[in-house]
């Protein structure tokens, strides 16, 4: 019992922090390690309705390889790790440790009695352009490689999948590649089994999008899919049907324009049919390209208008997503301005009109210009610090003018990190990636801070090197939110 106890108090002490979903912050499993699933899917096990996460697994520094992980959840946010669902092995034509496991998704297969896990199986060259299958007889693995497959003869990429809710019928969805006679998009119908592509439900026919995901609501289907601009963010776009065979609409952005899609790409998303109502959510990959391990994910919920036919991602900063009555409720913070803030050096207040009290504050940079929130109100325990910033540098070095964010002459930079310090404590300086914007835009990035009780703190926030330079992002605001219950 007391073992039984401690155990329990020591996966609160490590856990309590994730009662909340908080997109773009730095996730950790039950165990304390970063959440390592990318470009996943969330699959629901029917019998005990838990929440299955698996995605692509990625060791520092691996780019191919690293397999499939998989996590369980009853909340959607205390997540427990379970390893590796499918384990890469050694000089395996699919599955060696060098080759493209890509865009896992699992669903539960009546005919077989078993799970069959579905992902796009590749070569480093992506030549091979196949669709894996693996199967388990438990939801959480370990699976076993079946084979590689050309879907109908043709080639297969960005892997998604979809499981009619109302006739129980399983579709892949997935590109067919970046070759001039592909770049189209296939949703095809499985057989009974699940175990291989029956027919061509539709096809969008040179429209060379990628990671896509279909949401079905009670009257639509609703696809969504990114532009090709490798892991840099893009205008997601989504198009709406009656039916899975179309007729399809015209694509349209889900997100505002120039948020490229609030830094993220789709590749999931997920039906929570709640007690009191049904919740839609997005499951993006926000990508780290300098480390791909490290990248984080943006969940946020859809808002879905079946007369005017639109969907729209909502952003909330910090949201609780209660998984049994399926309600959504953003969590409220305190804001402090940059207009009421301190600047320091060549750091100053400037005119801005599409921020808040028509102010920003600009010139940070280094140890010696930098800004400083006053009179913080914080609790005496950790909690979420959204810092809402503008990163104007897209349109600067990019080879390819307003298109490709955070490039230095065709490279991947990650041009604004900034130093956050609380209370003048310069021995623990915490680092905020201040992904691009655009001019005019400004995004909210989260940091997990220790403020102390009371009214008294102070927030100051510099630039980091990002290996040229130390500038920051132009601030508008922070928001501080209450620390999570029971923390
Ligand atoms: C794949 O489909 C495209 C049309 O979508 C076609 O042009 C191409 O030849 C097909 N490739 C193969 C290998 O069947
Ligand atoms: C979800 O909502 C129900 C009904 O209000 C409540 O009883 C339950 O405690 C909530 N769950 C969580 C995890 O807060
Ligand atoms: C980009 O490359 C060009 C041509 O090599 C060079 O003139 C320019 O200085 C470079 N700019 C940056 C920011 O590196
Ligand atoms: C930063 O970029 C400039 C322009 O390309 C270059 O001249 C300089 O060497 C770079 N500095 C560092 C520290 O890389």
């Amino acid at each position: 019992m007391l073992t039984l106890q401690l155990a329990l108090l020591s996966s609160l002490c490590t856990t309590a922090l994730a009662r909340w979903i908080v997109p773009g912050a730095r996730w950790t499993d039950t165990d304390g390690q970063i959440a390592n699933a990318h470009a996943g899917c969330v699959t629901i096990e029917e019998d005990t309705g838990l929440f299955w996460w698996f995605g692509e697994y990625k060791a520092e520094g691996q780019v191919e390889g690293g397999g499939i992980s998989v996590y369980s959840s009853e909340d959607l946010v205390t997540w427990q790790h379970h390893g590796l669902a499918l384990e890469p092995i050694e000089n395996h034509e699919y599955i060696s440790p060098e080759a493209v496991i890509q865009r896992p998704k699992v669903v539960y297969s009546e005919a077989t009695g078993k799970y069959h896990m579905w992902w796009h199986a590749d070569d480093s060259k992506y030549s091979l352009l196949l669709q894996g299958l693996a199967t388990s007889d438990t939801i959480g693995g370990p699976y076993e490689f079946v084979s590689a497959t050309a879907p109908l003869g043709n080639w297969s990429q960005d892997f998604g999948m979809l499981t009619d809710y109302k006739d129980g019928k399983t579709y892949a969805l997935y590109s067919n590649g970046d070759r001039v006679d592909a770049r189209d998009i296939y949703l095809t119908a499985f057989n009974d089994d699940i175990t291989e592509l029956d027919v061509v439900t539709h096809r969008w026919d040179k429209f060379d999008l990628e990671a896509p995901t279909i949401i079905q609501t009670k009257q639509s289907y609703f696809a969504l899919m990114s532009h090709k601009t490798g892991y840099r963010p893009n205008n997601v776009v989504a198009f709406r049907a009656d039916s899975l065979s179309g007729p399809w609409s015209q694509p349209f952005m889900v997100a505002p324009p120039n948020t490229r899609t609030f830094n993220s790409q789709s590749g999931f998303s997920l039906r929570i049919e709640g007690t009191e109502t049904t919740t839609y959510l997005y499951m993006g990959d926000q990508w780290d390209q300098r480390s791909l391990w490290e990248s984080r994910y943006i969940w946020l919920p859809m808002r879905i208008n079946e007369e005017k036919k639109t969907l729209e991602l909502e952003w909330h900063d910090v949201y609780d997503l209660n998984v049994t009555t399926g309600i959504v409720s953003p969590i409220e913070g305190t804001a402090y301005y940059g207009k009421d803030a301190t600047v320091s050096g060549d750091a100053f207040k400037q005119e801005a009109n599409f921020a808040d009290y028509g102010t920003i504050v600009t010139g940070i940079e280094g140890n010696d210009n930098t800004v400083t929130f006053a009179g913080v109100k914080g609790a005496g325990r950790p909690q979420w610090v959204s810092f809402y910033y503008q990163n104007t540098d897209d349109m600067g070095f990019g080879d390819q003018p307003g298109g490709t964010p955070d490039r230095i002459n065709g490279t991947w930079v990650l041009r604004r990190i900034s130093s956050v310090v609380v209370n003048g404590n310069e021995e623990e300086v915490h680092t905020l990636y201040e992904r691009d914007t655009h001019k005019g835009v400004i995004l909210s990035t989260p940091l997990l801070l220790s403020l102390n009780e009371g009214d008294a703190n102070t927030i100051t926030v510099g630039g980091l090197s990002n290996g040229n330079g130390t500038k920051g992002a132009d601030l508008e605001k922070i928001i501080v939110y209450p620390p999570e219950p029971g923390v």
